[in-house]
């Protein structure tokens, strides 16, 4: 299969030293291109701020923004048979960005934003027969939650992790999740290397 992966946060800039971003490091969704190259398939990865090595036989795209990671998914999933959104696409942006450094003299304390596109919504119509994989990062017991966004997305597989739980979630080695489809059926994996996770995601698609 041709695989689209997206990994890392985004990052909204508000001047050229300050921006809004999120805790993720990229390493859940570098360990699913790593497990899909590994199980043959060519993967194109796009890539938030991060700053992890290029698995061997990914083909990379660097991003910052919600709109560049937009830009680079609508430009490459025509290729690809499967888009896995792993990326922490950050749902707001500082509504205008400086090209100076903002003077404390010149911020009111109020930070205006507005709202960046759904990427898995926005490119939905591109569906057709292409397997659309979701993740659900949630605070607390996470399913029902990843139950609604799975619906509300259109997807085929949604990924669910609490990620205040211990080994789970953002910047840590491992992951505990929920495999979640539409025909309602639930597979709660046991915590295991994010590598591991991701190589069980990657055999979903196979199969
Ligand atoms: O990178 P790590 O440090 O290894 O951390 C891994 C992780 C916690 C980031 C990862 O496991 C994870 O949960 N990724 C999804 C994070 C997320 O944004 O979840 P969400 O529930 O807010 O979004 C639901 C889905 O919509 C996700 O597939 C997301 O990629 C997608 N989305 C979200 C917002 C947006 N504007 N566009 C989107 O496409």
């Amino acid at each position: 299969m041709k695989i689209l992966i997206t990994a890392g946060p985004t990052r909204e800039p508000l001047d050229p030293v300050r921006f809004i971003s999120n805790r993720s490091t990229g390493k859940m969704g570098f360990a699913l291109a790593q497990a899909a190259a590994e199980a043959g398939h060519t993967v194109t990865l796009v890539a938030g701020p991060v700053t992890l090595p290029t698995p061997a036989g990914v083909r990379r795209i660097d991003v910052c923004t919600a709109l560049e990671m937009l830009d680079a998914v609508t430009q490459a999933l025509p290729a690809c048979e499967a888009f896995i959104s792993c990326a922490a696409v950050a749902d707001w942006r500082p509504e205008t960005c400086s090209s100076t450094k903002l003077k404390k003299s010149e911020m009111s304390g109020t930070l205006r934003l507005v709202r960046n596109p759904d990427i898995l919504r926005t490119v939905r119509p591109l569906k057709g027969t292409r397997k659309f994989v979701g993740f659900a990062a949630e605070t607390g017991e996470p399913t029902a939650e990843a139950a609604r966004k799975l619906r509300d997305k259109g997807l085929d597989l949604i990924v669910a992790n609490d990620v205040t739980a211990p080994g789970a979630g953002f910047a840590t080695e491992t992951n505990r999740v929920t495999l979640l489809t539409p025909d309602g059926s639930r597979e709660a994996l046991p915590l295991m290397d994010k590598l591991e996770v991701a190589r069980r995601i990657i055999a979903w698609l196979e199969a």
